[in-house]
């Protein structure tokens, strides 16, 4: 705690209006950081309006319906290795996608972009680079206690369903914005802010009825931005393959935590 408070504290910068502005991004990385700390204040506009809000209301016994028929929907969810090539309507993509732009983000910078390939030259290209650094990931990167971890979950570097799931999704997150006068524009707390799309992204599969499994394939990231076509302020966070599941899918048996060892009441 204390080291993270003197971390924000040696990051804070003034903001040019008589105030100290917190660093952006507990977790941003080192060229992050030297990328904000030399951008001035960017004068974002002040003008935005503020309406009164109406919630949607609920009984107490149709909250506890809605909320325990939620966590049975979402604990059916399980990564899932082996999908089909049937397809799925595009419109179905397109209402998760929106579904994850509804995430909240540091100061409303909603910092993602979603990269949908249906090509099936685009995700071959996609297998053949992230099979190729897997295959070193595996056998060099990741060091023997990590693919020991792994070996319960029987993963390796052929990723088939690359080629697959009719689409992938690849999440990336934006390290910064440009405002209309060409200045960077901060993107606070972007990691954090893309994980949790990412994460309503998940829920919004499950509730289609689509499986998917989460991936964060490492050191792919350059080559697949170079793929993609994406711009330097892009950085790939996950890439999530998404369909049915295939008649002969396997998963591994795990067990979830129950709550009392997830959960402290204070
Ligand atoms: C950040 C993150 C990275 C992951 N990376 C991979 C991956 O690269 N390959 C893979 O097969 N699974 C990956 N997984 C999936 C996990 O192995 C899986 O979520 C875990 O075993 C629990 O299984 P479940 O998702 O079926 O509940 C990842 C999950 C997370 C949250």
């Amino acid at each position: 705690m204390l080291l993270e408070c003197l971390r924000v504290s040696s990051r804070s910068r003034s903001t040019g209006r008589g105030g100290v502005e917190p660093s952006s991004d507990l977790y941003a990385t080192e060229g992050q950081l030297e990328q904000e700390v030399d951008e001035e204040w960017q004068g974002l506009d002040e003008n935005v309006a503020h309406v009164p809000f109406f919630a949607d209301r609920y009984s107490e016994a149709e909250m506890i319906k809605r909320s325990q028929a939620f966590y049975e929907l979402l604990n059916k969810r399980r990564s899932v290795r082996f999908l089909s090539d049937e397809p799925v309507p595009r419109e179905v993509i397109d209402n998760v996608i929106r579904t994850a732009g509804t995430s909240p983000s540091g100061a409303h910078t909603e910092p993602w972009t979603f990269v949908v390939v249906q090509d099936p030259d685009v995700k071959h290209k996609i297998r053949e680079i992230v099979e190729e650094e897997e295959e070193i990931n595996y056998k060099k990167r990741m060091g023997d206690k990590w693919v020991n971890d792994l070996k319960r979950l029987r993963t390796n570097w052929i990723k088939e369903y690359l080629d697959t799931a009719p689409y992938l999704i690849l999440i990336f997150k934006q390290v910064y914005g440009r405002l209309p006068n060409g200045k960077k524009k901060t993107h606070y707390y972007n990691e954090i802010s893309v994980s949790i799309a990412c994460g309503i992204l998940l829920a919004a599969l499950q509730n289609a009825g689509l499986y998917t499994v989460t991936t964060t394939p490492l050191n792919c990231g350059p080559h697949l931005r170079a793929l993609l076509r994406r711009p330097a302020n892009e950085k790939l966070l996950l890439l999530l393959p998404v369909g049915y599941p295939k008649r002969d899918a396997t998963v591994p048996v795990l067990t979830r935590k129950p709550l009392e060892d997830i959960m402290v009441v204070v």
